[in-house]
């Protein structure tokens, strides 16, 4: 697999051609961000963890037959995907009130969701992401009906797999987000990375706080916090 160039690259992540028109490699970078990007640092190591995390949580989501761009991991920070056209939505999956949620509907932290709650937020830094209904995806034609049913469809099996390994580990899946891709044939899968960056993980038993809120309000070192998830899930496996 040849690596050509560049093809796109984002805030934590570039994309790169191979000599196959199919396939992507991802990088994953040291830069963090929050808030739209108002709050930047590089943290050293950070690529490594979430490139390792995010290809675990590929790995097992394949094996239980999600459908993922996720081929394979192919170095410290690189793994190779299959090319897909992203669905301009971020689907939030959220199993207990963290974040955004609790200032903005002024829910209580920690209220759980039963059954989970899934959001849509509109992928578009300049207007800082809003939150969005269906009915705007479908107005914007963003994505078909169909398309909507299966992500929901999608976002909750991805929560139960990864609710209930983690939990076996001691982690609480407090809350994700998902971004999908269509394949050429129309299909739709899992793209972008699940890590701590785009997941809310609470030790079970500590609460203690081992994802991005890290860096957002300054709960201590991020790479303590990737550390100890990678540590975690590598032994549940
Ligand atoms: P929120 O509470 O800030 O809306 O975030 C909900 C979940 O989505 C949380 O696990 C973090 C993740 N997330 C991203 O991955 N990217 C983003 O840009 C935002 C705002 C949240
Ligand atoms: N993804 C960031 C966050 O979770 C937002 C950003 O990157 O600007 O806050």
């Amino acid at each position: 697999m040849e690596k050509l160039e560049k093809l796109y690259e984002g805030k934590a992540k570039v994309l790169y051609k191979t000599d196959d028109s199919d396939k992507l490699i991802a990088y994953f970078k040291d830069s963090a961000t929050a808030f739209d990007a108002l709050k930047k640092a590089t943290i050293e190591g950070k690529g490594v963890l979430n490139n390792k995390i995010a290809s675990f949580f590929f790995e097992l989501l394949n094996r239980e037959g999600i459908p993922t761009h996720f081929i394979k991991q192919i170095s410290d920070r690189e793994m190779l995907v299959y090319r897909v056209e992203i669905i301009p939505v971020e689907v939030v999956v959220r199993n207990i009130a963290a974040g955004s949620i609790v200032k903005r509907l002024g829910i209580k932290e920690k209220t759980e969701f039963k059954p989970p709650l899934i959001e849509f937020y509109l992928k578009n830094d300049e207007l800082h992401d809003p939150i969005i209904c269906k009915e705007h995806v479908l107005a914007m034609k963003l994505a078909s009906e169909d398309e909507i049913e299966r992500m929901k469809e999608l976002a909750l099996k991805v929560n139960e797999i990864l609710g209930r390994f983690l939990k076996e580990q001691g982690i609480l899946l407090v809350d994700f987000k998902l971004e999908f891709g269509r394949r050429p044939d129309g299909s739709i899968v899992v793209a972008d990375e699940i890590s701590p960056d785009t997941c809310r993980l609470w030790d079970e038993k500590t609460g203690e706080r081992l994802d991005k809120d890290r860096f957002r309000f300054d709960l201590g070192d991020l790479i303590e916090g990737y550390m100890k998830v990678l540590k975690k899930i590598e032994k549940g496996e």
